[in-house]
């Protein structure tokens, strides 16, 4: 619900349990005067205090008064140049070479339903569900309109923001900087969470208090990377997953991000999250207009939980496009670390035909079918197959894989381009490359030009003719390496700071080309495993595969810190061999099967070997993938206990909307002596019901469960159990 209050000029938005608030004061200043729990109303900018504070500045309009400085207001979009010394959402170079951008309100509107983005992810919402605010502020010196755009889920309690930025002077105007969000937050007793880490292990958390200037977690690899999310959490000190107030931020965007906090002189903080300024020069021609990507907010005042939990519901019902919405995912077996690139279609055949006895459904033909693709330095680019490995084309496989009952799904990875491929030598000025430079390889392979119309058009031709009679139900869109040399002959010398936008841009382009083509199938992202794992991504790949690191204890840590945004039935999972080929580590197959059920589920290992006994556990864990498909994919998560913590077994649950089903895991880590008995207390159930316990038999009140506990028995290292909890009618 939007509420404008015209005597103040006052913007109050509610969802179900918060309350956003922001005022046009006496100047016109946007400021931003609450977000938090939801409160019934009244301009809170009475929560303002005004002072003079030494070496802040005020605007011509206050005359004498020195109390008034945007340096110290809390706003909604700050403006460099004006006055405010903190994080700017704006910078802007006029033609007469100045930095300055003084933006003031001039108007808005309210509409049912929420806004679109043109060529940009968003999350969708009817006239039903979402209500849009769009603010507009001007500079009238520059010439330079801003447009707030806000969208309001009352229901998922889910604020999103975004920014359209026009041009309405005779010169051009270029954008240095512009942020998605920027939120004023009063008090600064703030913790600041972000999920960082490396290819094969990514997104681990790490927290710790805001201390004075800026702290800030980016990308300037031209993919939202596996270095750090753009995704980021302020909460209380003492905020956990059941208590304290968080306030979770996204941005719906692939590319170079940056996410910045900083706790002013006095003890206010900032937020802001935007498109990352490096190299980033976007000129806009008179009525030219600049869309920034969307940022999605959720306050949550119980806590880390409640916050992942409202996440997860608004990206799975308002966020994915999957074409699996409304039925269950088929299981997949993926050939990579199978066979990497070493098969033909005897191998593929015999390994779907194994996989198909134990109960996987859809088989997946990984890296290395196309070209003469047998190692990583060739054929990117020439999407057709290998002749020798397929005899019968792609066509021919997936016939005789239908025949048996197995769907087919394929590995492409679209944006590349390898040196020694047909697709270079014909045109070698479609990798990015400023003229003169030796090429930067990465996994020995080069960028394609995404932001040209003919190159994208010329992938999409190729990769349309590659899958032309094969009945393909699933792409995995793969992206294996950062951008460098970022110039392109497309764009003229002043105009390069727009490339590693307009890249992400012709990547959505693509992908959404990709998406009305072929509506059916489903797309998983990938980027050497978790190195594109963002909301903007899942817009157009409603699953993505989480990380090149299958080991099933790792993956605890990875999938950990994944769940703070995004949703299980979004990563990408799979069953992989024992030790592991990424770490080494032996861990038991059913732990392998408990780790990878907590997503999207299947197996990526020979399973042509597998000793009777295995068989029986691989098909006993498709059964009950299959079982608890439901409450994988629409079900509540709670976080119980984290990996890592030593003696302590990591612990998660799958609890269905209605409270009367649960799924509980618990993996324990490496063994030691000594060490004490654990309960596990549950959460999510109803207290007033009285759960059956399969596995342990007996009847548990769902009160006892989550105040008391369950014991958890005598575990072996690494080894797993799960619970299935069903209440008595
Ligand atoms: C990336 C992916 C892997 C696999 C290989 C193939 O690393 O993350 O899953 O597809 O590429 O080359």
């Amino acid at each position: 619900m939007i509420i404008y209050d015209w005597r103040d000029r006052l913007f109050t938005l509610h969802t179900e349990n918060t309350t956003y608030q922001m005022k046009a004061d006496e100047y016109g200043v946007l400021l931003h005067t609450y977000y938090g729990p939801r409160v019934s109303g009244g301009d809170l900018s009475r929560l303002i205090r005004y002072a003079d504070r030494g070496f802040s500045p005020s605007p011509a309009e206050s005359g004498r008064d020195r109390t008034y400085s945007l340096d110290v207001l809390p706003q909604e979009f700050s403006c460099a140049g004006a006055g405010d010394f903190r994080l700017p959402s704006i910078e802007l170079e006029l033609p007469d070479g100045s930095h300055t951008a003084d933006l003031r309100y001039t108007g808005h509107e309210i509409r049912r339903g929420k806004y679109a983005l043109d060529g940009l992810p968003a999350f969708f919402g009817g006239e039903e569900d979402a209500d849009t605010l769009a603010v507009t502020l001007e500079d009238r010196t520059a010439r330079v309109s801003v447009e707030l755009l806000y969208g309001v889920f009352e229901k998922y309690d889910l604020i999103t923001r975004a920014v359209r930025v026009t041009n309405r002077g005779e010169g051009p105007a270029v954008l240095c900087r512009i942020a998605s969000l920027c939120l004023d937050f009063p008090c600064a007793d703030l913790d600041l969470i972000t999920f960082d880490g490396a290819h094969a292990m990514e997104r681990r958390l790490h927290r710790a208090p805001l201390r004075p200037g800026v702290q800030s977690a980016g990308s300037v690899r031209g993919m939202s990377s596996h270095q750090h999310n753009p995704f980021v959490v302020l909460c209380e000190r003492d905020a956990g997953e059941e208590h304290g107030l968080c306030w979770g931020a996204m941005l719906l965007y692939s590319g170079n991000f940056e996410a910045a906090a900083e706790l002013g002189q006095f003890g206010d903080a900032r937020l802001t999250l935007g498109i990352h300024p490096f190299h980033f020069r976007w000129t806009l021609g008179p009525g030219e207009t600049f869309t920034a990507p969307e940022a999605a907010l959720v306050c949550a005042p119980g806590g880390l939980g409640p916050m992942s939990r409202q996440f997860h519901r608004a990206i799975r019902e308002r966020l994915l496009r999957d074409p699996y919405q409304d039925r269950p995912k088929p299981v997949l077996l993926n050939s990579w670390e199978a066979f990497y690139m070493g098969f033909d279609e005897e191998k593929l055949l015999s390994l779907a035909r194994a996989g198909k006895e134990l109960g996987a459904e859809l088989f997946v033909l990984d890296d290395g079918w196309f070209g003469r693709r047998d190692d990583d330095t060739t054929s990117l680019g020439d999407w057709s197959a290998n002749a020798k490995k397929l005899p019968g084309g792609l066509a021919g496989l997936c016939g005789k894989l239908n025949a048996m009952g197995m769907e087919f799904g394929l590995w492409i990875e679209p944006e590349m381009v390898s040196e020694d491929s047909e697709l270079y030598r014909a045109h070698p000025d479609w990798v990015l490359c400023p003229p003169g430079r030796p090429h930067i390889r990465s996994r020995q392979q080069l960028v394609l030009d995404f932001t040209r119309p003919e190159v994208r058009e010329h992938v999409f031709q190729a990769i349309r003719a590659a899958l032309d009679g094969a009945d393909v139900r699933y792409l995995k869109w793969d992206m294996n390496r950062g951008l460098t040399q970022v110039w392109s002959p497309a764009l003229p010398p002043d105009r390069q700071g727009e490339l590693y936008h307009r890249y992400v841009l012709g990547v959505y382009d693509l992908l959404e080309r990709f998406h009305r083509e072929w509506p059916r199938i489903l797309i998983e992202g990938c980027a050497g495993g978790g190195g594109r794992f963002d909301a903007g991504m899942l817009y157009y790949t409603p699953q993505i595969w989480c990380s090149d690191n299958t080991d099933a204890i790792d993956r605890l840590h990875i999938q950990y810190g994944t769940s703070f945004a995004y949703p299980p039935c979004a990563m990408g999972a799979h069953v992989s061999a024992s030790p592991n080929e990424q770490n080494g580590r032996s861990t038991p197959l059913e732990t392998r099967g408990t780790a990878a059920m907590s997503g999207a589920f299947g197996y990526e290992m020979d399973v042509r070997g597998l000793s009777p006994e295995e068989r029986a556990v691989v098909s006993r864990q498709i059964e009950l993938y299959r079982d608890c498909y439901d409450l994988i994919r629409r079900g509540d998560y709670y976080r119980l206990s984290p990996p890592g913590e030593e003696g302590v077994p990591a612990a998660w649950a799958h609890v269905s909307p209605d409270r009367r089903e649960a799924l509980v895991s618990v993996v324990a880590g490496p063994t030691g002596a000594a060490r004490p008995f654990r309960t596990l207390r549950l959460r999510g159930l109803d207290p007033a019901l009285v759960y059956r316990v399969e596995g342990d038999g007996r009847l548990w009140p769902g009160d006892v469960l989550m105040a008391a506990g369950w014991p958890i028995p005598r575990m072996g290292e690494y080894e797993s159990l799960r619970l299935r909890l069903r209440a008595e009618p």
